[in-house]
């Protein structure tokens, strides 16, 4: 391991979402899915979460402590527009409050359409699987963007729409609980549409009003796919899991362009849909053959033998950051921002290795020209992790749910000093690395 620094104008920042974190909204998908028996691997839910609707000025202070100037987070789409058509105006100011003070701490915000959560209204009408989304989607991202784009330049307009459609229409444990193939192809389309739709209202309302130029894209959930063994078959599926997981949506959001089987042609348009390359980045998966899975074309996935793994059991493979990076900015040629990447490690053992391995990974795509602006570490603290429930821990700071008490792990200090350098100095690693590699 050796020293590095990264540009002085380089994001190092956290990410979060809303659901995932702020509690009390009672009106979103999740709300109603994670109260139900059985929908969360410990029985948690995401009512109150970290209780950061009533705490922002205190998470903002410790992200001054951990010295990150980038800050992602989420806006609630139930929270903003409660019926469709109806704009809760208390619930703007409520952000605009929060992105007032990130800026005025000198955090950089990057503000997050969609993560997962939907209106029960829009839940309940077919969400994703409606071709009515495109537009209510491009309305609500409108509406935000009048109220919020003079203070913010950073968009993402959907998070991981491959994830989203994974799990809730062909795995069925997201909501709604949908187990058909075809419907991830439907979900695929509308995402798409409803993503040029946003961009294109987004830099609209942006040259009408003379705003500064926002930066909009989709954050695209990659992995690296790779057969477990020889076998011709795995290699197809690795590519069939490529072009499902990863390219329909890569390609479709930033040209328009439809690749089978989602569909075909440019139906929402064709042009350049994406400012920069949004990658939230985790992990490597290995395929085997399986005949009896259909659902998962085939595949099986499995870790590699003897690889480390995280607490879900999730191979940690740094060198991904690097692979998928420099494809995808080989392929699209715009700047590369790491918009997620972080791990769940409850007792601390191995997340202050796991940051300088991954951050090391991006020195390395900086060196080989990839235009790399930020890195978000997924996350800035513990928090509601989905079907997991409140049992995995990927915070720099852990929350006790008892007492909502907060407390910065020493991963987060060694997170902070890096934030504070622009870097791994020698002083730091002698001080956070070698006890830990010794
Ligand atoms: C999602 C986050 C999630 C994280 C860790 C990403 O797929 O965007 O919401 O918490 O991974 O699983």
């Amino acid at each position: 391991m050796t020293p590095f620094d990264l540009p002085n104008n380089f994001i190092l920042g956290t990410a979060t979402a809303s659901v995932q974190i702020e509690g009390s909204d009672t009106n979103n998908s999740w709300y109603r899915w994670s109260r139900q028996p059985g929908r969360t691997a410990d029985g948690t839910d995401c009512t109150i979460a970290d209780d950061h609707w009533n705490r922002v000025d205190e998470d903002i202070d410790l992200m001054t402590q951990l010295h990150v100037n980038g800050y992602r987070m989420s806006i609630e789409w139930s929270r903003i527009e409660p019926e469709p058509g109806h704009f809760d105006s208390g619930a703007m100011a409520h952000y605009r409050d929060e992105i007032e003070k990130l800026i005025a701490a000198g955090i950089h915000p990057m503000v997050t359409l969609h993560h997962f959560s939907n209106p029960l209204w829009l839940e309940d009408a077919g969400a994703w699987l409606n071709p009515a989304v495109i537009r209510q989607f491009a309305r609500y991202a409108a509406h935000v963007y009048t109220h919020l784009g003079d203070l913010v330049t950073d968009w993402i307009t959907i998070n991981e729409p491959s994830v989203y459609l994974t799990f809730g229409h062909v795995w069925g444990d997201w909501p709604p609980g949908d187990q058909n193939i075809l419907n991830y192809f439907k979900g695929a389309r509308h995402m798409i549409g409803a993503h040029i739709a946003a961009y294109g209202n987004i830099h609209e309302l942006a040259s009408g009003q003379g705003r500064p130029t926002p930066r909009v894209a989709a954050a695209h959930h990659l992995r690296v796919f790779e057969p477990a063994g020889g076998k011709i078959v795995e290699r197809w599926i690795c590519r069939a899991f490529e072009r499902l997981f990863h390219n329909v949506f890569a390609e479709g959001m930033a040209t328009g362009r439809l690749l089978w089987p989602i569909g075909c042609g440019t139906p929402f348009g064709q042009g350049d849909f994406q400012d920069y390359v949004g990658i939230n980045y985790y992990t490597r998966d290995m395929i085997v053959f399986n005949p009896g899975k259909p659902l998962q074309l085939f595949g099986d996935t499995l870790v590699k033998p003897g690889a480390p793994v995280n607490d879900l059991g999730w191979e940690i493979y740094p060198e991904g950051l690097f692979e998928l990076s420099q494809r995808f900015y080989r392929r699209f040629k715009k700047p590369v921002v790491i918009t997620e990447n972080g791990t769940p490690d409850r007792s601390d053992a191995f997340r202050t290795r796991y940051i300088y391995d991954h951050l090391y990974q991006v020195r390395k795509l900086l060196d080989a020209g990839v235009d790399v602006r930020g890195y978000y570490h997924w996350s800035l603290m513990d928090n509601f992790e989905w079907a997991e429930g409140l049992g995995a821990r990927f915070g720099l700071i852990e929350v006790d749910y008892t007492t909502q008490a907060r407390r910065i792990r020493r991963s987060g200090e060694f997170y902070a000093e890096i934030c504070r350098n622009h870097g791994v100095t020698e002083a730091i690693m002698e001080e956070h690395l070698n006890p830990i590699v010794a």
